[in-house]
């Protein structure tokens, strides 16, 4: 029997954060058991922003080594960058011309990033929810592992396949998402109303994967909690809430027991304790990461294993949709 397919990405535009750990990547080796899975560093959702060419091009190797040293194994998943396989530049074509203006102009990603950037209002901001969702629909992919904030593009991927299938007949599977209750959405460290995100302005607002440990445990004693030293697990108290839920995903126990062991403390053991956590989670992956990131001879061979594995199924559903839309193939 076939196993289900779930597909999954992570732009290269910045060092990846926890929050990127916890709410996707974390997740990525333990689905490689049961499922099919495919994993895009995607290098063309990157330059909607601006980028420097060769900072782009180190974080594509960033990445690729990061996923290795959360034990995502190219042996078992197919690890691409997305720039190697055409047909999803393909796809996002056709997908393009049965997408509403008013639908992707609705995207609040868009919105906030149109908001920062206004003098650089690129197309590809607009259209990227468009190429994500070719990225989703090339594999036939049953789940999407992904954080919160990436919810409504794939609403759209999930529209895009269901019109495209009453268009043209029976094409796509219509994806679901795995977003993760506690880990879904990780704030800022210094501002529990948004999400902790790499391209903050402020370094204390997030932690990196590669963070060395004094850097950590001063984040940490940083981050906001809230004036009420009451220690509980509740929305009246978002920044402890917060790193409750970064403590439980790193540690495993359960928010009931954390919320036990620290009743009645004050902030400051329980943020030791939180550092000591995330310092000794991390450090077997900065360990492999250290040593993966110096042998760029056999990431380019894992590039190259993925692209053509990735291109072989891509190419497939793309011959079946230019047949059906109503390209002569030759
Ligand atoms: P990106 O690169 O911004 O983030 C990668 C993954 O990390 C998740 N994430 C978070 N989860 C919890 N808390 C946070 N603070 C946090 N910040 C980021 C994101 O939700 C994402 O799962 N468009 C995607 C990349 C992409 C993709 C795809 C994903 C391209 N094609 C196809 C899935 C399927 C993005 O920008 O993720």
């Amino acid at each position: 029997m076939n196993k289900k397919v779930v597909l999954s990405g992570v732009q290269p535009s910045g060092s990846l954060t926890i929050g990127n750990y916890l709410g996707a990547i974390q997740n990525f080796s333990k689905l490689q058991e049961d499922y099919e899975c495919i994993y895009a560093i995607a290098d063309l959702h990157s330059i909607t922003v601006p980028q420097v060419a060769k900072d782009l091009r180190r974080r594509t190797y960033e990445v690729l080594a990061l996923y290795m040293a959360c034990n995502v194994d190219p042996e078992k998943s197919t690890i691409f960058v997305q720039s190697h396989v055409p047909e999803h530049l393909e796809l996002s074509w056709v997908l393009s011309s049965i997408s509403y203006m008013g639908q992707l102009s609705r995207m609040t990603q868009f919105k906030d990033k149109a908001k920062k950037s206004e003098e650089n209002l690129n197309a590809a901001l607009f259209t990227y929810p468009v190429l994500m969702a070719a990225d989703i629909l090339l594999y036939q992919t049953d789940f999407v592992p992904v954080g919160e904030d990436q919810r409504q593009h794939l609403e759209l991927a999930r529209d895009l396949a269901i019109r495209f299938n009453s268009k043209y007949s029976e094409t796509f599977k219509v994806p679901d998402n795995l977003i993760r209750k506690e880990t879904g959405k990780i704030y800022s460290l210094k501002d529990p109303s948004v999400k902790m995100s790499k391209s903050s302005e402020d370094e204390n607002s997030y932690i990196l994967m590669l963070d060395d440990p004094k850097t950590i445990e001063r984040k940490i004693k940083r981050a906001v909690t809230d004036s009420d030293a009451h220690f509980c697990y509740s929305d009246d108290q978002p920044g402890l809430k917060n790193l409750i839920n970064i403590y439980q995903a790193f540690s495993n126990e359960s928010v009931e027991d954390i919320v036990k062991q620290y009743e009645g403390e004050s902030y400051g053991p329980f943020k030791k304790d939180l550092a000591e956590i995330i310092i000794e989670s991390l450090k077997p992956i900065q360990d492999e990461y250290s040593r993966l990131i110096n042998d760029k001879a056999f990431l380019e061979e894992v590039m190259a294993k993925g692209a053509s594995k990735a291109s072989y199924l891509a190419n497939k559903t793309i011959r079946k949709v230019y047949r059906k839309v109503g390209f002569v193939q030759i």
